[in-house]
């Protein structure tokens, strides 16, 4: 967490990078991360202004803030082992269940391991 302006995303399709484009306006820089390796996204990188580069999961979830941007059922998969320690994670996934089931399993994920804070875009999942 040594750069403070760092946004590490989580998932780098059309979601992430729409995530960096903000970001990186805000003049914040961003990691993005995906499920196949940083190598797999320098087209993505370059396409992004000045301030962006790919990680692996792991360093993009050390960054201070933490966006989770990877459809819905590969989540917990996604953050399976990382460790959490203070970071702000913006869970931008929409839960693609039934209501009742997506809040019951989005209340599975936001209440598991140690999150610092989890803060919600789609109203489903509370921390
Ligand atoms: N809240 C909102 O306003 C809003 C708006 C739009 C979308 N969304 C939500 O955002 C999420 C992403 O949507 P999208 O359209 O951006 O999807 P997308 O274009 O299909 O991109 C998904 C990304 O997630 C990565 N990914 C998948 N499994 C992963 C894993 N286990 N570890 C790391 N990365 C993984 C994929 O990488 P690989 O290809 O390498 O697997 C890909 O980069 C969805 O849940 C969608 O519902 C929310």
């Amino acid at each position: 967490m040594s750069d403070g302006r760092l946004v590490g995303i989580i998932g780098a399709g059309r979601l992430g990078q729409a995530m960096a484009s903000t970001a990186l306006r805000a003049g914040r820089h961003v990691m993005l991360a995906n499920s196949r390796g940083p190598d797999t996204l320098d087209s993505v990188i370059a396409s992004l202004p000045d301030g962006a580069s790919a990680g692996t999961v792991e360093h993009a979830a050390g960054a201070r803030v933490v966006v989770l941007a990877v459809p819905w059922p590969r989540l917990r998969d996604a953050v399976q082992g990382l460790t959490w320690s203070g970071q702000i994670v913006l869970d931008a996934t929409n839960v693609a269940l039934p209501r009742p089931l997506a809040f019951f399993f989005g209340r599975q994920f936001a209440t598991a391991g140690d999150p610092a804070r989890v803060q919600t875009w789609n109203g489903a999942q509370t921390g």
